[in-house]
């Protein structure tokens, strides 16, 4: 089965096992709340940190007694480092990680992947030539829908899985704006109006992350943005872009389908929850809403929604973050997650994204030192990633259908 999804572990990592040194590549928002826990986990034995703005390296590094500052990306890849973690801005991921690669760096990169087919197939050919590990930091593939659905999926309780939806519902008012132009400086609106759709995956790597499938053809429609300020306006765009709004209908590797929205302009509470997911099988049922989570079979509905509440922790630490986004940033672990392979070290520190963070930093240490490709490795992330970048230019066509690569098979892998 070619999809298949690999077991989680069930043990904690030790120092025994190994260490390596870690390089932090761009020290913004959302680099912190990773740092803190790779500074905690017990196979890292130190954190380099390079921004292009000195100043927030500088910031970063001094949270951490064993931290260094590094000058340049450059002088990283040139460095002793053995892997780089890149946290820049969404649509420079592909040549950086590319870079890394060549320089013989194990690599973790913040989502997406990339945003051309072409930097995905650069990714996958560098990491077969060079068996370096690489990993894409999807924090929906610990969302706790994602996580519930990946163990009934895999038990069969919902016989064939027919159907599903994954929705990443953030409203530009809810952070995004303060976000943007933290990011983007002067010329933020140019890069504000980053494509949706080229964002695609928290809302398909929430289903594709628990359903052992792959997209194969998209067709999709593009809502053009009415706000006129600016964003999401082509004339101002780097990207072109005047989507605000965009849905995916998609046809599955199993025969299935799945839908998703990627939706910028919309009056619904993200901070309460921003990937919702639903899927239907021929026994049975699972869908979200912001609040409620219900369990459905042909005789009843089931109100589960408790299992799937993270606990939240305060943002005390996360200055740098629009209050916004906090909520995101500062939650805990929910009922369904299992905590027991998670480092000891990582007991009370900070979280994030309904409880995703502490399994991504430790997926990616425990891949390092075992030498063990991660579950969202390069495939899997293309799988995660490929989908969205058909599906916009299925929008850009007006929603004509088109074939999304299978990357397997053009690298000859399983
Ligand atoms: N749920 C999630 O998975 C999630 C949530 C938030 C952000 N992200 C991702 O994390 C990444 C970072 O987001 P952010 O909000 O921190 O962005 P940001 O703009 O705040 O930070 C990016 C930093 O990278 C630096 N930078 C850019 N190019 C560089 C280079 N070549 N060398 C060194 N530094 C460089 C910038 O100066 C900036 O400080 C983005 O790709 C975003 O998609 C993912």
């Amino acid at each position: 089965m070619p999809f298949t999804l690999p077991p989680e572990p069930t043990t904690p990592m030790t120092s025994e096992a190994g260490s390596f040194t870690l390089g932090i590549v761009g020290a913004g928002q959302f680099a912190g709340s990773f740092a803190a826990l790779w500074n905690l986990h017990p196979n890292v034995v130190q954190l380099r940190v390079t921004d292009v703005l000195p100043e927030r390296a500088e910031k970063l590094a001094a949270r951490f007694p064993r931290a260094e500052v590094v000058a340049s990306f450059e002088d990283m890849l040139a460095s002793d480092v053995d892997a780089v973690a890149i946290f820049t801005q969404r649509w420079t991921h592909g040549p950086l990680v590319v870079q890394a690669l060549q320089a013989g760096k194990h690599v973790y990169s913040a989502v997406p992947m990339a945003v051309e087919i072409t930097e995905i197939e650069q990714i996958i050919a560098e990491v077969e030539r060079t068996g370096l590990i690489y990993m894409m930091g999807e924090t929906s593939y610990y969302n706790p829908a994602t996580v519930y659905m990946r163990h009934k999926i895999r038990a069969g309780e919902l016989g064939r899985v027919f159907y599903a939806e994954g929705d990443y519902v953030h409203d530009m008012d809810l952070g995004f704006y303060a976000a943007y132009q933290y990011s983007g400086g002067e010329n933020w609106k140019a890069t504000a109006s980053y494509p949706p759709m080229l964002y695609p995956t928290h809302a398909v790597g929430g289903v594709l992350g628990a359903l052992p499938a792959r997209a194969v053809s998209v067709s999709c429609i593009g809502i053009e943005d009415d706000r006129g300020d600016g964003v999401f306006d082509r004339e101002v765009s780097q990207f072109n872009n005047s989507f605000s709004n965009a849905t995916a209908l998609f046809e599955l590797s199993d025969g299935g389908a799945m839908r998703t929205n990627e939706m910028r302009r919309v009056g619904y509470p993200s901070p309460i929850r921003e990937s919702r997911f639903r899927f239907f099988g021929t026994e049975a049922s699972f869908e979200q809403l912001a609040h409620h989570t219900v369990w459905n079979d042909k005789k009843d509905s089931y109100d589960i929604s408790e299992q799937f509440i993270p606990v939240r922790r305060g943002a005390e630490t996360l200055q740098e973050v629009d209050p916004d986004l906090r909520a995101a940033f500062s939650s805990g672990t929910a009922p369904v997650h299992e905590t027991a392979r998670l480092p000891a070290e990582f007991d009370g520190a900070p979280n994030g994204h309904e409880g995703s963070h502490h399994y991504l930093a430790d997926d990616f240490a425990r891949a390092v030192v075992t030498g063990q490709q991660p579950p969202v490795d390069a495939h899997r992330a293309a799988i995660f990633t490929a989908p969205g970048i058909i599906a916009h230019t299925s929008a850009l066509e007006g929603g004509i259908r088109l074939p999304i690569p299978d990357f397997r098979e053009a690298s000859g892998s399983e």
